[in-house]
C-alpha cells in the first residue's frame, strides 16, 4: 500500500455500500439511557480520492459530526445531487493538476439547499436551491463554500439538472463566444458533441443564425446529435472526420472546439479556414483506460501542437486557451455568464441533458458510464441512496416477461447488426438487476 493510500484508509470510516445508509452504532451507554438522551452523532457520507489509479480508488467514507460551522462569507449547503466531469476522470489517474493530492474528496460542482450562513451572507437565505462550483470537494452530503461561488437554482430545475449546469454551460458559453466569437452563417466542429460540455455547446450554437454544425461521437449517438441540431454527426472512430468535414466544407471551418489534445491539435488547426479559431479546452487523449497510460501520455506530449509567432502571424488564425479550473478567483466573469445562462434556461433556450443519475454508492460505474464511452449527456451522482423495492412474486414475474422480451430485443439488434442497440438492450438488463427504475426507463427509452 502507498503512503497516500494509507493516510486514506487511516481517516474517516470507509463503508461497504450496503452499510453505507446505515447510522452508526449507539455507545454501550447510551443503550440504558432514558429515550429523550439519545441524540445519535450526526454523520456525512463523501467521496474520497483515496490514490491515483482505477475506480476502485475513489471510497464511500462516513464522517462524524458536521463540516465545520461556515466562516464569513461562507455557507452551508446539504447536497442532493453532483456532477461527474471528465475531469474527475483524469484527477482519478492523477493527470488532474487543479485538484489535490490525495487523499482528498473530489467534484467540482453539486446542487442542494442552503442550511446556514456564515457572517456577513446577504445575498443567501437559509432554504435556497443553489448550484455550487468549487475547485474540488463537493461530491460529500454537507459542504462548506463561499456564498459567491454558488447560484440559485432557476424555478422548475431539478436538483439532477442543476448539478449537470455549470461547469458544462459555463465552459461552452465562454470557449464558444469569448475565444471562438461565433457568428452567423459560421461553420463550426465541436468534438465529443454528444458528451456534458458537447451537448451544451451544440444548445449554445443554435442561439446563433445559421450556424453549420459538424459533432464527432460515437455512431450510436448520432440520432440524438441529429435531433439536437448537429448539422452533420461524424463518427470518429470508424472515419477520418477531417476528410468528412472537408467533403461537406473543402475550404475548412471558422472554429473548431478541441477537448482531445495531441495530433488532433495540430488536426484542427490545419482545418481552420484563414481568420479561424482554434480553442484548446481539454486533452482527453490521454486517458485511454481505467489507468494512467504512459504510451498514450508520451504520444500525446510527442504530438503536441507548437507554433512560433511569426508562423501564427502568417497563418491568419487565432489560437486560445480555456480552463475553468484556473478561473476560480474570477467571480465576477463566472456570475455574469451564469447570470445570462440562467436567462436562457428559464427562456427554454437549453435545458442540460442527464445521461443518468446515480447513488454515491455506484461512483465506480457512474465513472465507468463516461469512461467507456457509453454517455449522452451528463453523468450525475445522487446522495440518495440506493432504493431497495421490495420484491413482490407477481412484479417477479412480469420483470421476467419484460426480461425475456429485451432479451428477444437485443438477439434482433445483434441479427440485424446493430451492436449498439445491442449494447443498449444489455444496458437496460444490467440497469434493471440493479432494481434501478430509473435506469430502466432510460436504456428502454433509448432503445426505443
Ligand atoms: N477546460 C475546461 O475548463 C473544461 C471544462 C469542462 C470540460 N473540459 C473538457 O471537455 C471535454 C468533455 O468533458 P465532459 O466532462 O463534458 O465529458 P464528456 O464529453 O461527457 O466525456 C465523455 C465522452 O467523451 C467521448 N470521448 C472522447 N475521447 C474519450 C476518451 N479518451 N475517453 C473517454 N471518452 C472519450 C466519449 O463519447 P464519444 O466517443 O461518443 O464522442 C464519451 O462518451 C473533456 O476533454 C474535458 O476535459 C474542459
Amino acid at each position: 500500500m502507498s503512503g497516500e493510500e494509507a493516510a486514506a484508509l487511516a481517516q474517516p470510516e470507509e463503508q461497504q455500500p450496503e452499510q453505507a445508509a446505515q447510522p452508526p452504532p449507539d455507545e454501550p451507554a447510551a443503550a440504558t439511557a432514558p429515550a429523550q438522551e439519545q441524540t445519535p452523532e450526526p454523520t456525512y457520507r463523501c467521496l474520497v480520492l483515496s490514490g491515483h489509479g482505477g475506480y476502485d480508488k475513489v471510497k464511500l467514507q462516513t464522517r462524524k459530526g458536521v463540516p465545520g460551522p461556515p466562516r464569513a462569507g461562507e455557507v452551508l449547503v446539504r447536497v442532493r445531487a453532483c456532477g461527474l466531469n471528465f475531469a474527475d476522470l483524469m484527477g482519478r489517474q492523477g493527470l488532474y493538476d487543479r485538484l489535490p493530492s490525495p487523499p482528498t474528496t473530489l467534484g467540482m460542482e453539486c446542487s442542494g439547499i442552503v442550511e446556514q450562513l456564515g457572517e456577513g451572507v446577504t445575498d443567501r437565505q437559509v432554504g435556497d436551491k443553489v448550484m455550487v462550483l468549487n475547485r474540488s470537494g463537493l461530491w460529500q452530503e454537507l459542504v462548506t463554500v463561499q456564498a459567491n461561488h454558488t447560484f440559485i437554482m432557476p424555478e422548475g430545475m431539478s436538483f439532477e439538472e442543476a448539478a449537470a449546469f455549470l461547469v458544462n454551460y459555463i465552459t461552452a458559453y465562454l470557449i464558444i463566444f469569448d475565444c471562438g466569437n461565433l457568428r452567423p452563417n459560421q461553420n463550426i466542429l465541436v468534438h465529443m458533441a454528444a458528451g456534458g460540455v458537447g451537448t451544451a455547446a451544440v444548445q449554445l450554437c443554435k442561439t446563433v443564425d445559421n450556424v453549420t454544425i459538424f459533432g464527432t461521437a460515437s455512431t450510436a449517438k448520432h440520432e440524438f446529435l441529429k435531433e439536437s441540431g448537429v448539422t452533420h454527426p461524424i463518427d470518429y472512430r470508424t472515419t477520418d472526420y477531417i476528410e468528412e468535414v472537408r467533403k461537406i466544407s473543402p475550404k475548412g471551418v471558422d472554429i473548431v472546439l478541441d477537448p482531445l489534445g495531441g495530433s488532433d491539435t495540430c488536426k484542427a488547426f490545419n482545418l481552420l479556414k484563414p481568420m479561424g479559431k482554434l480553442v484548446i479546452y481539454g486533452s482527453a487523449n490521454l486517458l485511454t483506460g481505467q489507468k494512467k497510460n504512459l504510451m498514450a501520455l508520451a504520444k500525446t506530449w510527442w504530438n503536441q501542437f507548437s507554433i512560433n509567432a511569426m508562423q501564427l502571424l502568417h497563418s491568419n488564425k487565432s489560437v486560445s486557451g480555456f480552463n475553468l479550473g484556473y478561473l476560480d478567483e474570477e467571480v465576477e466573469l463566472i456570475s455574469g455568464v451564469v447570470t445570462k445562462l440562467v436567462e436562457l434556461y428559464k427562456q427554454g433556450t437549453i435545458k442540460p441533458k442527464v445521461d443518468s443519475v446515480w447513488p454515491f454508492e455506484q461512483v465506480g460505474d457512474a465513472m465507468r458510464q463516461m469512461q467507456e464511452k457509453k454517455n449522452v449527456g451528463k453523468v450525475v451522482l445522487t446522495t440518495e441512496p440506493p432504493k431497495e423495492e421490495p420484491k413482490k412474486e407477481e412484479t417477479k414475474n412480469e420483470e421476467k416477461a419484460d426480461k425475456t422480451a429485451k432479451a428477444g430485443n437485443s438477439e434482433k439488434a445483434a441479427k440485424a447488426g446493430n451492436a449498439d442497440k445491442a449494447e443498449k438492450a444489455g444496458n437496460a438488463d444490467k440497469a434493471e438487476k440493479a432494481g434501478n427504475a430509473e435506469k430502466v426507463e432510460k436504456a428502454e427509452k433509448e432503445e426505443n
